[in-house]
């Protein structure tokens, strides 16, 4: 079995955060998230993660799938990895040992380090990576044969040493009970007076163990977290990495480095997405839609062939051939049938619209349940709340709701209704009826006479 200790003590001082550094999000997922995926895609099933000051917070995101340590001083990264010793013990054979800072780190980058880890038998692999810029990394020293011999932090180095562009990228797999031997023999007799994980790979060796290194192709992914700059550079990755996904599968971009696409968005061949869509969480959008320009989609669920302008939709599903926006804003719970279409300035709120309705412009629909084939007029609005309660209001198929209708919840509406603009209706329209609940027009002649004729005022 693999396993993985997660250091994530850091607080991150330098975000300058009430919260700790590895709860941020990177392109809508913490950055522990992140690494998490990562490791249980290349096969990690069992997770110990060694938390800080404010454990609370990553409990939180991770919940109580996975074991935690405490480490209550930062006495450097070696350290940290003692405090897991419980959990390190109780999982013989390989373990990663990873950062929660470093999100870009992918499932293959950590298959092809376990992989070659296992296949050459070492005691211990350590992911590097060539970095034009290794200022502040540790630096991999080899013999003259080209052999790995240990990490040297920065601060360590000899000037020769500064030179070395190959850096340790902060990711080892180690065999526990080498792991474990090494730990205790860490000692802190360096500039920071840290213990070092690093230093394992030289213990090892003295004591004659296979260390070896695992190269990665794209040295950005070991890319840790800092600062805010830092975040916005791993998110514009992130992005970018996630749009090429989706457009390797057959969906169009107008602008690509303008939209914003999770990772757990799946998107439907032939679909156009026009400039500044921000499509969240786990939304599915199906083939030949047109989105866009600005949208916001978070879990929504889309049907084929939808076209949305301009519009924000939130946990909703929607159906196919459906027309939405500019500016409608579909709050959470709606279930959209096909054909329907939503209008400009339209609000809709846990409402169920079924095939072929319209509700073109300027309404607010709230609690309700519309049948097929009704048409809404302009400004359309159920008044589903009392203040303290929620309403309900029910309207059959074929119906008619006429301009500026309210609709006082609780209240039905039965099939082929009408009802007449500028109604308020409290009580049920019965089938194919047509109601009316406005007071008559009254007309006084000779008004403006006796009153004066407006004027406006200076
Ligand atoms: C470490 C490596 C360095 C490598 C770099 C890659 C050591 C000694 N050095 O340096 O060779 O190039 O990562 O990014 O390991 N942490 C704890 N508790 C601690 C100290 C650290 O949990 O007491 C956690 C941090 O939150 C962070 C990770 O360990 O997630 C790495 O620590 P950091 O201080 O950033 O290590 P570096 O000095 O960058
Ligand atoms: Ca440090």
């Amino acid at each position: 079995m693999i396993s993985a200790v997660v250091l994530a003590a850091g607080e991150g001082k330098r975000m300058k955060s009430d919260k700790i550094k590895v709860v941020h999000k990177a392109l809508g997922k913490e950055l522990i998230q992140w690494v998490m995926a990562a490791a249980k895609g290349a096969g990690v099933q069992d997770i110990c993660v060694v938390v800080g000051s404010k454990e609370e917070q990553v409990r939180q995101v991770l919940g109580e799938d996975v074991t935690y340590a405490r480490q209550a001083e930062q006495k450097g990264t070696g350290h940290a990895v003692q405090m897991a010793e419980d959990f390190l013990k109780a999982h013989k054979g390989t373990v990663m040992l990873l950062c929660g800072d470093v999100p870009l780190v992918t499932a293959q980058s950590l298959q092809g380090l376990l992989e070659k880890h296992q296949t050459e038998g070492n005691a211990c692999t350590v992911m590097t990576a060539i970095v034009e810029n290794p200022k502040g990394y540790g630096r991999i020293a080899r013999d003259a044969e080209g052999v790995f011999t240990e990490i040297v932090e920065h601060r360590d180095c000899t000037t020769e040493q500064l030179k070395i562009k190959e850096c340790n990228a902060g990711m080892y797999c180690v065999e526990t009970e080498e792991l474990l031997e090494a730990l205790h023999k860490l000692t802190c007799d360096n500039d920071q007076k840290e213990y070092y994980l690093t230093d394992i790979t030289k213990l090892l060796r003295q004591a004659g163990k296979k260390v070896d290194t695992y190269v990665l192709e794209d040295a950005r992914e070991m890319q840790g977290v800092n600062d805010r700059v830092q975040l916005a550079q791993v998110t514009e990755i992130l992005r970018d990495r996630y749009v090429k996904k989706q457009m390797a599968e057959g969906v169009t971009f107008l602008k690509p480095d303008s939209c914003f696409v999770s990772p757990d968005a799946v998107i439907g061949q032939d679909t156009v997405i026009y400039p500044n869509c921000i499509i969240e969480g786990k939304t599915m959008i199906g083939k030949d839609c047109v989105i866009g320009p600005d949208c916001r989609f978070v879990d929504a669920t889309i049907g084929n062939g939808t076209e949305i302008q301009k519009s924000v939709i939130l946990e909703s599903i929607i159906g196919n051939g459906v027309k939405i926006g500019p500016f409608a804003y579909i709050r959470p719970g709606n279930e959209i049938g096909d054909r329907v279409k939503i209008g400009d300035f339209v609000e809709l709120k846990k409402a169920k619209i079924a095939s072929g309705t319209k509700v073109p412009h300027l309404t607010y629909l709230g609690d309700a349940t519309i049948g097929e084939d009704c048409n809404f007029a302009c400004g359309v609005v159920t008044a589903n709340y009392d203040g303290s309660n929620k309403f309900q209001t029910q309207i059959g198929d074929r119906c008619f709701v006429g301009c500026n209708v309210n609709l006082v919840a609780p209240v039905t509406v039965e099939d082929d209704a009408y009802i007449a603009a500028g109604s308020t209706i409290t009580d049920t329209v019965p089938e194919k009826a047509m109601a009316i609940a406005r007071a008559r027009q009254v007309n006084k002649e000779g008004w403006v006479a006796v009153k004066g004729k407006y004027k406006r005022k200076k």
